[in-house]
């Protein structure tokens, strides 16, 4: 789930930027607020879930945003209509079904390939300005690795934030492990 803190985050660097797509959006909650936020902005929303698009089709009806879409989708088919100014994945990326949260320690063990593969697809959705904001919870070194990899994928490193992982939520993540936002510039 998204903390108040790198929401807030995501929301300051998504001011001024017009094309936003937040894949693997959830239920639609932060791209809705982006799109509440930055009303002549468009903002699109996808997600492999039916059901997550369900409910984020109906907060967007529950509060009149007009300038936010969702759709049905994957990070490995989701085409999009146009250049973006502004790609996020909120910690979407790789999904715990996919490779399991523990696994991905040591170098991104078997997430490699497919992080690999899906960076090199988001930067090829960004415009020569555009950006790319990744957020998960783990470790400094991994973070490194990742760093390392996007740079590998036309992505790169401008700059970091990082936070504490709420209480409740620390007994799933390694108990080194912070939630950092990185943020990357088309190479
Ligand atoms: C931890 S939730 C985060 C949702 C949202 N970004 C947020 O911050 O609240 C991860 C989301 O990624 C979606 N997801 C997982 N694998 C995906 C994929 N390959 N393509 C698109 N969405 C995916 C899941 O369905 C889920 O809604």
């Amino acid at each position: 789930m998204t903390t108040i803190s790198s929401a807030r985050v995501v929301r300051d660097l998504a001011k001024n930027r017009n094309l936003i797509l937040d894949a693997g959006c959830g239920s639609g909650v932060l791209a809705l607020h982006l799109a509440k936020q930055n009303p002549y902005s468009t903002v699109h929303g996808y997600d492999i879930s039916p059901d997550q698009i369900a409910k984020a089709e109906g907060y967007k009806k529950g509060h009149g945003i007009g300038n936010a879409s969702f759709s049905v989708s994957g990070h490995d088919d989701f085409q999009p209509p146009y250049a973006m100014d502004m790609v996020c994945t909120i910690g979407s990326l790789v999904d715990e079904s996919e490779i399991p949260y523990y696994e991905a320690h040591d170098q991104l063990g078997p997430a490699k390939d497919i992080v690999r593969r899906r960076l090199s697809r988001f930067s090829h959705m960004l415009n020569s300005s555009g950006i790319y904001v990744f957020s998960w919870a783990s470790l400094p070194e991994d973070t490194e690795t990742f760093v390392e990899l996007a740079g590998n994928c036309g992505l790169n490193f401008k700059e970091e934030f990082h936070m504490d992982i709420p209480s409740e939520l620390k007994t799933y993540y390694h108990p080194e492990a912070m939630k950092f936002v990185l943020v990357f510039q088309r190479s």
